[in-house]
């Protein structure tokens, strides 16, 4: 079973995405061979800044290296270090209907951005965008693909694509399945609102001390008095953060506090930061030696790409011989 999954570089990763994305990644290292990159030629389509496209590459490596991705059970890699997966979505654009991807919502979301003056351009890269992500895929004889609710439409269409590309050219490619993860509840951020780069409302997974703890004790909370019983403790955002970084007793512990009233949201949030900094202490500490040592990351990129290229020829090479190149 092969799973393969991409992460874009944009800026510095949070709970929701350790949650949401992160953790389940690196728990499926030991049930198949994982495949996981950093989609950098993907961040294109939205990010101009080179420089800043380096750093968050940099930064999605040590940061999924630091919580847990390991060399020796994945393949991890820069997308842009295997480029003939540029060459694979030329050949999958020819078998793409237009219509197809004028209907991606995506693709529609960014252009509304676009009409209401929220983004600068609409490229073709955008356009393109299914495209590049159909080739990701199918590039490595992908089974499994885990992603997030959002992307739904994405696998839809990389199946509709190989689909038609083994309708037209032959049983080239292997229809990949994607694995939603519905059940991994949705983390909410510091506004109660889905944590989000987007929404300004994320706890990072790594960050200055003192400026986390003062976004932790910036979580909403009802205006409620200390001493007023909580019935509903569960519906507290801290709470609900508490009980991810923290041991069950913990979190159950403040619950009821919260119920019987004489607690204070204050005190939760303390108990949330302590708990927040220590779940990711091994980590942290994991990180900074990442950081001081960059020369090993290159390489554990450079070894991934090199094995992810050894997939991608044979795969590649199938590909062009059944069109006739
Ligand atoms: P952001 O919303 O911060 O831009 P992305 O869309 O880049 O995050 O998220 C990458 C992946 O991380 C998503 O596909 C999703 O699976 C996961 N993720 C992001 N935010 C959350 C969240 N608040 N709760 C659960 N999962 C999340
Ligand atoms: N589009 C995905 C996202 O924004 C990232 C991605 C690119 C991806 N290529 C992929 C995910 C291939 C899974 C498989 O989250």
């Amino acid at each position: 079973m092969r799973f393969l999954t991409g992460i874009q570089p944009s800026g510095a990763l949070h709970l929701g995405n350790y949650f949401g994305a992160m953790k389940p990644a690196i728990e499926l290292q030991q049930q198949g061979e994982a495949f996981y990159f950093i989609a950098d030629y993907h961040s294109m389509t939205t990010l101009t800044d080179a420089a800043r496209r380096r750093q968050y590459t940099l930064d999605v490596a040590l940061d999924f290296l630091a919580c847990g991705l390991d060399p020796q059970r994945c393949i991890f890699w820069r997308q842009s270090a295997v480029p003939r997966v540029t060459e694979l979505a030329w050949l999958l654009s020819t078998v793409t209907p237009m219509g197809l991807l004028e209907r991606a919502t995506s693709y529609k979301d960014k252009k509304d951005k676009l009409a209401s003056g929220d983004i600068e351009k609409v490229n073709h890269g955008l356009f393109a965008y299914p495209v590049l992500m159909a080739a990701d895929i199918l590039l490595f004889d992908s089974n499994v693909v885990p992603v997030g609710k959002d992307q739904k439409q994405h696998l839809e269409m990389t199946r509709d694509i190989a689909a038609k590309f083994n309708q037209i050219y032959g049983e080239v490619f292997v229809l990949p399945e994607p694995r939603i993860r519905e059940e991994v509840a949705v983390v909410p951020g510091t506004d109660g609102q889905k944590m989000s780069k987007s929404y300004g409302n994320t706890l990072e997974l790594f960050g200055e001390e003192k400026a986390l703890k003062k976004k932790v004790m910036s979580i909403v909370s009802d205006s409620r008095p200390p001493a007023e019983p909580k019935p509903d403790a569960e519906q507290n955002t801290a709470i609900q953060l508490l009980k991810l970084v923290a041991p069950p007793e913990v979190y159950q512990l403040w619950v009821d506090k919260l119920r019987a009233g004489g607690t204070g949201y204050g005190d939760v949030k303390k108990v949330l930061f302590e708990h927040y900094w220590n779940f990711l202490a091994p980590a942290r500490t994991r990180r900074a030696e990442l950081a001081a040592n960059l020369d090993y990351v290159e390489q554990v990129l450079q070894d991934g790409a090199q094995r992810a290229q050894a997939v991608a020829d044979g795969v590649l090479e199938r590909a062009r011989q059944a069109c006739g190149l």
